[in-house]
């Protein structure tokens, strides 16, 4: 079952000329991780947000073409429905605090109280996620008082905390160090686990080789290819869209291991190596 079905969709900017979005189309399946990759000013934060619905509601200028989330029109909902089933963690952790809260709590509160959960079952939720993303000891901190990756893991359990049918996720690792990445990630591989459909966009191409079922190709707004991180990482014109595959996929490349059957290269370490021992 498609969760988010795309058809057509095209947008720009107000005041602007130009398509950030020209005529893209396509479907995500329940459960599915869909890597989103392109270069700088593709598209990528844009199409989130037409998910999300901040594009046409918040951003207006031209839009045509159709996103259903769940069964619903984006266009036809107001973002308050839709944010109820698709969430969106912000590029910039900062654009995300309400700036309405004093604390943390009351920050990943916010979403919730606006749902209108109950009051009990608020409670258990912040704390179940406030602890998954490590940010329950600055509890009581100002959200503006933090570090950025401290925010940005905020950000992360705020739109958690909804419990989104849909979870996009727009380089959410920007302002964490390595080891916060890894933390952050090893979360996102705990819900895709439990079989949440996620979009990521992200520019460390090892982690979208390694959680992606498909990849989506953006280049100046336009759809390039959507396929098997495999297929994608494989595509020798790759450079052409500022768009490197990962280390290994180069590797490989260079050492020609490849599937035998596809002729395409491997996108992860383990991948790597258990067709090098075949060789
Ligand atoms: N609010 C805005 N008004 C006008 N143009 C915008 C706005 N936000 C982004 N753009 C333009 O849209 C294009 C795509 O941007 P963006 O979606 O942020 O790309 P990416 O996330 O892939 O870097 C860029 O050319 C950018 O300058
Ligand atoms: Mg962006």
């Amino acid at each position: 079952m498609s969760v988010i079905e795309v058809e057509n969709l095209k947008y720009r900017y107000p005041d602007t000329t130009t398509l950030v979005l020209d005529d893209l189309s396509f479907s995500v399946e329940k459960g599915e991780c869909l890597g989103i990759v392109g270069e700088n000013t593709a598209g990528k934060s844009t199409l989130c947000y037409a998910l999300a619905g901040l594009v046409p509601h918040f951003y207006k200028g031209a839009y045509g073409g159709k996103v259903t989330v769940n069964g619903l029109v984006v266009r036809e909902h107001e973002i308050a429905t839709i944010v109820e089933n698709i969430g969106l963690v912000f590029e910039n952790p900062f654009s995300q605090m309400t700036g309405a809260k004093q604390t943390v709590y009351g920050e990943v509160a916010f979403g919730l109280e606006n749902m209108g959960l109950p009051r009990k079952n608020m409670h258990t939720r912040i704390e179940k996620y406030l602890k998954l993303l490590d940010v329950y000891s600055v509890k009581d901190k100002n959200p503006f008082d933090l570090s950025g990756g401290q925010m940005q893991r905020v950000a992360i359990a705020s739109v958690l905390a909804m419990e989104p049918e849909v979870l996009i996720l727009d380089e959410p690792t920007s302002q964490l160090d390595p080891q916060g990445s890894k933390d952050v990630f090893k979360v996102i591989e705990q819900l895709t686990g439990k079989g949440m459909t996620i979009i990521l966009v992200e520019h460390k191409m090892e982690q979208i080789a390694q959680y992606a079922d498909r990849v989506l190709l953006l280049h100046e707004g336009k759809q390039i290819d959507l396929d098997t991180p495999e297929k994608i990482f494989s595509r020798l014109d790759l450079k052409e869209f500022g768009v490197r595959p990962p280390v290994v996929t180069s590797i490989a490349q260079a050492l020609t291991i490849r599937y035998p059957d596809t002729q395409l290269y491997p996108v992860t370490i383990q991948e790597f190596k258990r067709l090098e021992e075949m060789k």
